[in-house]
């Protein structure tokens, strides 16, 4: 195995080279790359430190496999918008291909990407991302989430199971056109197995599969993904067939009735090679709620925690929301009023930085960029790491400072170095669905309670260190939520 690693290094190398300068790069180790210098529990860090000794796009090999990584603003941008056909394909890690087999959204490429990219994103718009639709879904959902809050009265909790189950259902009403109860079994197992497939896939033996798929059957916890694929599988087929069986084509209740209707329209119409096939329904389900439950519930807790360490801007936020809206509900509209407020949110997911590499992605062709040769299927990382933390960009990349995003009035100031979507062709599909719930939810929530650490716990004391699942998380943690008058 060494004996053919150190040839495949040696050949590709050579290939490539012929074409125009490689990217550099620490020297790769036969076997394990460039391992020994990242630190798996946070590689993005390790490679935003690589970056200022090797510059915006470098390479480094995770195992055999080698990866090019661009770092900072400028470049990223430019990657992902200027060159957005070129670095606008995914990569598909092993441990996804196991399951997904190029299927749905995230994890596609190709023709059966763009139709459902299109199709979810003018089925979202029409169940109103952005419009009234998925507005009054969030504002029913927030009033279910403060009751559980209320219901600790004042007494120290963890924040995860709650937030979690009521982002859930915002996805939930979306896809299948109803929430559900947060004591009902269903969810609740349906909820809990997607917060342990995102620590799984997170974890440093689920990286290590992706860079050695051979030890595949040997790693920690491959047993409970399986498990859990199948149990899923079970569940949203219930689901979309009681929706088939109740299908009607005037009515369109949610995603998934869409989709059927589009199938049925394609099935009579003779078409040859649909993408309107079961798989697809089945993973772009699955993608949606992958995509828009763990990141969304994140980044809101990321928000109460940060409130509950900084009182001060706590304050601010909360004597904002008290002049302009008073005790009546926040609706998206008030956010253009609340300038305050929404820089603290955009502070919030930028120190949050919750999907610090973006998602990988490949070259779709050969490509030459900034001086550099990279070739078809190259494995990229767009560095989103390097993007929030821009010392160029930003005037205090590693604190919290709402200032940047206001002006010297104090009006909200737009940043284009804000990217937690990302950019490009890849973009968040989720993104107005996603700014509208934080607004929402964040609002709403400070509006009615008071966030502190728990009683013997002092600000300095929360810790702002991130756990890596597939999203940054904050480290666990208890707050309290005590009831404002
Ligand atoms: C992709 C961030 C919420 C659906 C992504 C990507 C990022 C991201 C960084 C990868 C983009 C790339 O490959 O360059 C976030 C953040 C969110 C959020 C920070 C919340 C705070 C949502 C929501 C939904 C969603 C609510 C669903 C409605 C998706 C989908 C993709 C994606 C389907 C894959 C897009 C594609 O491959 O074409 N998101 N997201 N996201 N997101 Fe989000």
């Amino acid at each position: 195995v060494l004996l053919l690693l150190v040839l495949y290094f040696i050949s590709s190398g050579s290939n490539t080279q012929e074409k125009g300068k490689q990217p550099p790069g620490p020297k790769p180790l036969p076997v394990l790359g460039n391992l020994l210098q990242l630190d798996l529990k946070r590689p993005d860090e390790s490679l935003h430190e690589l970056s200022k000794k090797y510059g915006s796009v470098f390479t480094v090999y995770l195992g055999p496999r080698k990866v090019v990584v661009l770092a900072g603003y400028k470049t990223v941008k430019e990657a992902l918008v200027q060159h957005a056909e070129e670095f606008g394909n995914r990569d598909i890690p092993p441990a996804v291909a196991e399951f997904n087999k190029g299927h749905g959204i995230i994890f596609s490429n190709g023709d059966v990407w763009r139709e459902m990219r299109r199709f979810a994103l003018s089925t979202l718009r029409d169940f109103g991302m952005g419009k009234r639709g998925s507005e009054d879904k969030i504002i029913e959902e927030i009033q279910y989430l403060k009751e559980v809050f209320k219901a600790f009265k004042g007494k120290p909790f963890d924040t995860t199971q709650p937030v979690n189950y009521a982002v859930s259902n915002i996805i939930s009403s979306i896809v299948y056109g109803n929430r559900f109860d947060y004591n009902d079994p269903q969810f609740k197992a349906m909820v809990n197995r997607a917060n342990e497939n995102v620590r799984i896939n997170g974890s440093v033996s689920v990286q290590l599969f992706n860079m050695f798929p051979w030890i595949g059957p040997f790693i920690m916890n491959w047993w409970k993904i399986w498990r859990n694929a199948k149990a899923n599988r079970k569940q949203i087929t219930e689901l979309i067939n009681g929706l088939k069986n109740t299908l009607n084509l005037e009515e369109r209740r949610c995603f998934v009735d869409c989709f059927l209707i589009r199938q049925q329209s394609e099935e009579e119409s003779g078409k040859k090679d649909s993408f309107f096939h079961e798989e697809n329904l089945f993973f772009s389900v699955i993608h949606l709620f992958v995509a828009g439950t763990d990141t969304t519930s994140t980044t809101i807790r990321w928000g109460l925690k940060l409130m509950a360490k900084y009182p001060h801007i706590q304050d601010r936020v909360q004597e904002e929301i008290d002049r302009v809206i008073g005790s009546r509900q926040p609706v998206a509209e008030d956010r253009k009023n609340l300038p305050y407020t929404d820089a603290v949110i955009h502070e919030v997911q930028r120190l949050a930085n919750i999907v610090p590499m973006s998602l990988p992605h490949t070259t779709s062709c050969d490509v030459h960029f900034k001086g550099f040769f990279i070739e078809k299927g190259a494995l990229v990382f767009p560095l989103l790491t390097s993007v929030l933390r821009d010392e160029n960009e930003w005037e205090t990349p590693y604190t919290f400072n709402p200032a940047h995003f206001l002006d010297q009035q104090g009006r909200f100031c737009k940043k284009d170095a804000f990217m937690p979507f990302s950019a490009g062709r890849r973009i968040c599909l989720g993104e107005s669905l996603a700014r509208m719930e934080l607004f929402l939810f964040f609002t709403s929530l400070l509006q009615h309670f008071r966030f502190t650490p728990p009683p013997g716990v002092s600000e300095d004391e929360l810790d702002l260190t991130s756990v890596l699942g597939i999203t940054l998380n904050p480290s666990p943690h208890q707050l309290c939520a005590v009831a404002r008058s």
